[in-house]
């Protein structure tokens, strides 16, 4: 035990004992936990509340964010639950994570996830890792290297390729294809900030980016080297629509939207006097049986 915060392994006796506490007595202690601020550093129940927390993230069993009829977006943002993993890093102590050759240092509270074959999760050798708090289902394929943080929810069936990133918190669906390269964006705080949302049957082609919020609705699909953020605006040229976020609402995009990396014209000023173009992901069309075909991937690989 390190500069005075509190070892995590004599508690999994007693946590097993407490499995019947609420949810909502959960979220209660965490918020405590949380307020106490510095206090909370050696606080044995501070401790407890947090891996209660990790573990029913782990188990699928509570979410950083989670579908919900009643809101706006269709997703609910769960805070407190954001607030539960940042006690996770404010007690934590720096500990060495050793295995074989290689050395680690990471906060005691956020060790490498542990597989077995029960768990159903096929990991390729060679530098993959998910961190403690990440939720993986069955059938999740990680190709190395893949990196997946916690409080992410990846569900059944999506394969996380090469060089790929699930950053804290997002929330990604069932049969999507993150391809190599692709890059999920994490939010932790704001604690009230919507996480990236990619929903089920989605493909994140080669190299892209979704960050700050953005959610990807099903089935569509993001061409390789397309990037999107809050403050990039979609051209729908099938709806003849332009979609932004707003200080409300994270940029969405539409079902089975097809988005490919495009330019625009800048349109006055120094930027039109040098002929200057602008990134711009446009929707070209919604998915397609040409599209289907496109995307039909590897499922021997699975
Ligand atoms: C988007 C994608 C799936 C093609 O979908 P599709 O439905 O077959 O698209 P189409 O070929 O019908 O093209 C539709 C239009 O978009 C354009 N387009 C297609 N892909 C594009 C791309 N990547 N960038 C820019 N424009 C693109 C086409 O030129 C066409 O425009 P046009 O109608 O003016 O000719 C494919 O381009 C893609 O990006 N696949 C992902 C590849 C990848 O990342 N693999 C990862 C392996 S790890």
């Amino acid at each position: 035990m390190r500069d005075g915060r509190v070892a995590t392994s004599s508690f999994r006796v007693r946590l097993q004992s407490e499995q019947t506490m609420t949810t909502a007595s959960l979220e209660s202690r965490i918020e405590e936990s949380f307020a106490a601020g510095a206090d909370t550093v050696s606080d044995v129940d501070a401790l407890s509340a947090f891996l209660e927390l990790r573990y029913a993230l782990e188990a699928g069993k509570l979410r950083a964010a989670e579908p919900d009829a009643a809101a706006p977006t269709g997703w609910r943002v769960n805070a407190w639950v954001k607030r539960g993993i940042l006690l996770g890093f404010r007690i934590g102590a720096l500990t060495e994570m050793s295995g074989g050759a290689l050395s680690f240092i990471d906060k005691s509270t956020y060790p490498a996830r542990i597989f077995t074959t029960e768990d159903g999760v096929r990991i390729v050798p060679g530098g993959s890792s998910v961190r403690s708090g990440a939720y993986v289902a069955r059938g999740v394929v990680m190709m190395p290297p893949a990196y997946i943080n916690v409080g992410a929810y990846v569900d059944e069936g999506t394969m996380v390729d090469s060089h790929a990133l699930v950053g804290s918190c997002a929330q990604v669906g069932r049969r999507v294809h993150l391809s190599a390269g692709a890059q999920i964006g994490g939010v932790l705080e704001p604690v009230n900030a919507s996480p990236v949302i990619i929903e089920d049957d989605v493909l994140v082609g080669g190299n892209t980016g979704v960050y700050e919020g953005t959610i990807v609705r099903r089935g569509a699909v993001l061409a390789a080297g397309t990037i999107l953020t809050r403050g990039t605006p979609v051209y729908d040229l099938v709806n003849a629509a332009t979609l932004k976020a707003t200080p409300e609402t994270p940029l969405i995009i539409p079902e089975r939207a097809v988005v490919v990396p495009g330019s625009r014209t800048v349109p006055a000023g120094y930027g039109r006097q040098m002929n200057l173009s602008v990134y711009t992901p446009v929707i070209v069309k919604y998915r397609d049986e040409k599209t289907d075909l496109s995307t039909t991937l590897e499922e021997l690989l699975r």
